[in-house]
């Protein structure tokens, strides 16, 4: 074999009349009768070859006989294009002159074209590693690479030690389901696999680890999305004697030297937002800040008024927020109808707008309502002008929140006021430490039930669980949650107060947790940690919108391999090895 000297992407000027060896995949051939010429490609980059049958006519013959994806090695002589040069290929100055052309083995045609920078679909996930050969996907891949790889050397260089923990474990309560793997040595016995390395990684504080990380695969069996795998990667980190300011250097730290490795720089320390700032000035615990567009509260404005949406709502204890959309008089009545599904979709019971027309008109269902004070103290308020559309909701406070943050969310969009040069990250802190569930009827804890409670607030915990800030945090980009940790709970009393919040019984804290409330009682250290989502940053890094486009074998929505076709069955002898039988059961 013809084995290469230099890649497909590496070939400039300076290397003009050296004989090289190339191996790469046809990208692509022009036969013109005289001349065969062939696009060689590998991950490095792509070469134009010529194969001249005047001079050679085996390479040539061999050159009649290939075709798209077949796996060639060229030797040749590197020559200049002249004045041919393609300014577009980073090795466009320069042609390889083939005298020997060797095919190491032919191709099926592909299914689907390998050059563009199409969505990758069911056929391409069928055949996944022809899809990977996409230049862009190519890309992806290194740069998540480098992304980790800087991350690890970041930790490294602070003092963090990478530890593995197991992936057959037992289940930890991170709010998803569990993937189960049947035990043979135990029958009728499952490990879990990770979640996450909860619980391990805090053991691993109370062992004196001190500074642990680990870039860790985690498994959770949930309704996927875009940005959702059933696998998924996290850079998990937990630091002894350390508090939420420690975490935040040290993550800002890292995530620095990973997005840099990306191209894109960004400035520490992060910007910083408690959970309740975020949910009132943008409705959303992870909103985008690449665009403003700030709540304001009008309610104190129309506290008198007649109409009836903003009385029922203000006599019954809730709040009338506006947001103003700039220019948002260009947007169509079908647009501003979609405004008003989504509020309603949010739960809100509607969505008012108030048009500010030339000559200080004003189109709205509610001018005559309002006098002309109010209007004053409204627009100096939420400095909307000629040419805006104040969009109000009148709700309790939590369904106004989260439904005008999506209808700002969607004017975003809607008014290409998100800079896609930009990159927005941000801190949300004092998330609260437990959420009701109207369902189940209990508290359950908002990030999982080793977070710490605001200093502040333990004394709520039992009275008033609802209002208990917890010490955890979350890091968002461009609007999507990156990461997420807390301090933890080390007093092995009070995670016992927080179980019984939960409601959880001592056999039930027992059986799940009794190994670890046990070691809290033997020494743990205050400790607090992190984790983030490595795709998630490697996706938005890499500015796309799915996971699908950084993991290099995704599954689908449906949690299936396309490619292997898993999950699959199994034959009756693995079963009898595990003492198992199957029953499906018809309902649910
Ligand atoms: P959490 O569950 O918030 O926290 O996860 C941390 C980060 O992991 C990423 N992530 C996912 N990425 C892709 N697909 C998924 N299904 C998925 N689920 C989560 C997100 C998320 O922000 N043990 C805690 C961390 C800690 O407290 O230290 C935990 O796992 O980017």
């Amino acid at each position: 074999m013809l084995k290469r000297t230099h890649t497909c992407g590496e070939l400039r000027k300076s290397h003009i009349d050296e004989t090289i060896i190339l191996n790469g995949w046809v990208k692509k051939r022009r036969d013109l009768g005289n001349l065969i010429f062939i696009d060689l490609r590998d991950r490095y980059g792509v070469t134009q070859v010529i194969v001249d049958p005047s001079n050679y006519p085996d390479a040539h013959n061999s050159a009649k006989n290939i075709g798209r994806e077949f796996v060639v090695a060229v030797e040749g002589k590197v020559s200049s294009r002249g004045e041919k040069i393609n300014s577009d290929m980073p090795t466009g100055e320069i042609e390889l002159l083939a005298t020997k052309l060797e095919i190491l083995n032919p191709s099926k045609t592909p299914p689907f074209p390998l050059d563009d920078d199409e969505e990758t679909d069911d056929t391409r996930l069928t055949y996944r590693y022809l899809d990977l050969r996409r230049p862009h996907l190519q890309n992806a891949i290194q740069v998540r690479h480098k992304m980790a790889l800087a991350a690890r050397n970041h930790l490294d260089s602070q003092g963090f030690i990478e530890i593995e923990t197991p992936i057959l474990a037992k289940s930890t309560p991170e709010g998803a389901r569990d993937y189960l793997v049947p035990s043979r040595v135990h029958p009728g016995k499952f490990y879990a696999l990770p979640q996450s390395p909860q619980l391990l990684k805090q053991l691993l504080m109370v062992a004196g680890t001190d500074k642990y990380f680990q870039i860790c695969r985690c498994f959770r069996d949930e309704d996927l999305r875009a940005d959702r795998q059933p696998e998924f990667t996290q850079i998990d980190l937990e630091m002894s004697f350390a508090d939420q300011e420690d975490i935040f250097k040290i993550t800002e730290g890292f995530v620095t030297a990973s997005l840099e490795a990306a191209g894109i720089e960004v400035e520490a320390p992060f910007t910083k937002i408690t959970y309740k700032d975020a949910m009132e000035k943008y409705g959303s615990d992870k909103p985008d800040l690449r665009f403003d567009l700030q709540f304001v509260d009008i309610s104190k404005f129309v506290a008198n008024t007649n109409f009836n949406a903003f009385k029922s709502t203000l006599e019954s204890g809730g709040i009338i927020k506006a947001v103003r959309a700039p220019n948002g008089t260009v947007l169509s009545r079908k647009q501003i109808d979609k405004l008003g599904d989504i509020a309603r979709t949010s739960e809100a019971k509607g969505l008012l707008t108030v048009k500010y027309l030339p000559e200080s008109k004003k189109q709205s269902p509610l001018t005559k309502f309002l006098t002309k004070e109010q209007w004053e103290n409204i627009d100096t308020a939420t400095c909307a002008v000629e040419g805006d559309i104040l969009l109000i909701i009148a709700d309790k406070h939590s369904v106004a929140h989260s439904a005008l943050g999506n209808v700002r969310n969607e004017l975003g969009q809607m008014l290409n006021l998100i800079n896609k040069e930009e990159f927005s990250i941000l801190w949300v802190t004092d998330f609260p430490l437990f959420a009701y569930d109207e369902n189940e009827q209990r508290w359950t804890s908002e990030h999982h039930p080793f977070t710490s409670p605001h200093p502040d607030d333990i004394h709520l915990i039992e009275s008033e669980p609802g209002n208990v800030r917890s010490c955890s945090y979350d890091l968002i980009m461009n609007g999507f949650e990156t990461a997420s940790g807390s301090v933890r709970i080390h007093d092995s009393e009070l995670q016992k107060r927080i179980f019984a919040l939960l409601n959880l019984s001592d056999s039930e804290i027992n059986e799940r947790f009794g190994f670890f409330i046990n070691a809290l009682k033997y020494g743990a250290p205050p400790h607090a940690g992190l984790a983030i989502g490595l795709d998630r940053l490697a996706m938005l890094a890499l500015n796309r919108s799915s996971l699908r486009d950084v993991i290099a074998f995704p599954k689908t929505q449906k949690a299936t391999d396309l490619m292997t076709e898993a999950p699959t069955g199994v034959d009756e002898v693995q079963l009898k090895e595990l003492e198992l039988k199957i029953a499906i059961c018809e309902e649910k």
